[in-house]
């Protein structure tokens, strides 16, 4: 349905969440299981360490992208002490489940009025983390946020770790290269910019200024999220960082974007998320692009049926909706 949209579900100013919830098949500690049996989808902490072991078992993760929440306009602000205390144990939570040769992503962001936190002081945490940096990307957001008085505000940080050796491919965007008049002499020979090159289009470097920020008027919205990454983004990393069949996580889902970036891409996924409605849509995405092979909602919301036709809400919230839960 379209003009339909959900309020931001993280706020608990409404009686929305209310209404959503008996709608959500997991509860905390709970699993869904693809019937596919490609991903895994489940409620829990991303700091619990036990029901992150018994969620991976003996399965490790070539990947993680990790999305958490900044510590700024999002959940109540701890301070930042206990902010990157907290992240240092998703962090370590993160380091067991991986292989060897893996990588982790991190989107964060830099509170421009607050001495630009959580950024510096993640960054530092993460020299004794185990990890390695490897690049320090930024993404362009389209649409900003600022004041007549101060650069308007529009980047997204991505931070780029790795453990051992991983695969990397290099990625290319949708920009052509600049094909004449840019030499350079090899072995004695002037070459062109494309005789050097493999691609007739930009590789990815560390700055994308080439992927479009999630709004209302794209199919991939999903109403309800913050903070929506882009699935292009999402499907660059995971092109560069895996290959077919390797399993990608995500400890804080959201809309599901890691999910359907895996799906698409024949990864399989572990993703989990603390709030059940979160763990809901993110079922509900994958379920509806299977279907429909549609990636959001557009200006519409995954609960329309339920919230738009009162019989059928009060028939869901005495029927099961799930195919196959468990209690972890
Ligand atoms: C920035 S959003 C993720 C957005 C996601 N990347 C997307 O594209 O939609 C952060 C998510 O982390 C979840 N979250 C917050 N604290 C968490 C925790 N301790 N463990 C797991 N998930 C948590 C929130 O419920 C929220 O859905």
């Amino acid at each position: 349905m379209l003009q339909n949209p959900l309020p931001r579900l993280d706020r608990d100013t409404s009686d929305i969440r209310q209404r959503l919830l008996p709608h959500c098949r997991l509860k905390q500690g709970e699993v869904w299981h693809d019937p596919e049996g490609k991903h895994l989808v489940a409620c829990g902490d991303a700091s619990d360490q036990s029901f992150l072991r018994e969620l991976f078992g003996d399965s490790r993760a070539a990947l993680a992208v990790q999305d958490p929440p900044y510590n700024l306009v999002a959940f109540e602000t701890r301070s930042i002490e206990e902010y990157i205390a907290w992240s240092r144990v998703w962090v370590d939570n993160c380091h067991s489940i991986l292989t060897d040769d893996s990588s982790l992503y991190v989107w964060l962001g830099a509170d421009q009025n607050n001495h630009f936190q959580p950024l510096g002081q993640f960054i530092t945490m993460m020299a004794t983390s185990g990890f390695r940096s490897r690049s320090f990307i930024t993404m362009r957001n389209q649409r900003g946020y600022g004041t007549q008085s101060n650069w308007m505000a529009v980047r997204q940080e991505l931070l780029y770790y790795t453990l051992g050796h991983p695969f990397f491919q290099v990625q290319y965007t949708d920009i052509p290269k600049i094909l004449r008049g840019y030499y350079k002499d090899i072995d004695g020979h002037r070459t062109e910019n494309i005789q050097r090159g493999r691609s007739m289009n930009i590789r990815a470097g560390n700055v994308w200024v080439d992927l479009q920020q999630v709004f209302y008027r794209l199919q991939e919205n999903v109403s309800g999220c913050y903070a929506q990454k882009p699935l292009r983004a999402i499907e660059r990393i995971v092109l560069a960082s895996t290959v077919e069949g390797d399993l990608v996580t995500d400890f804080f889902a959201g809309s599901g974007t890691t999910l359907l970036a895996c799906e698409r891409n024949h990864r399989r996924c572990i993703t989990f998320d603390s709030d059940p409605i979160f763990t809901e849509i993110t079922i509900r995405r994958l379920e509806q692009f299977r279907a429909t092979g549609k990636t959001g909602w557009q200006s519409g919301n995954p609960f329309e049926h339920e919230l738009c036709n009162a019989s059928s809400a009060l028939q869901s919230q005495t029927a099961p909706i799930a195919t196959t839960t468990e209690v972890i």
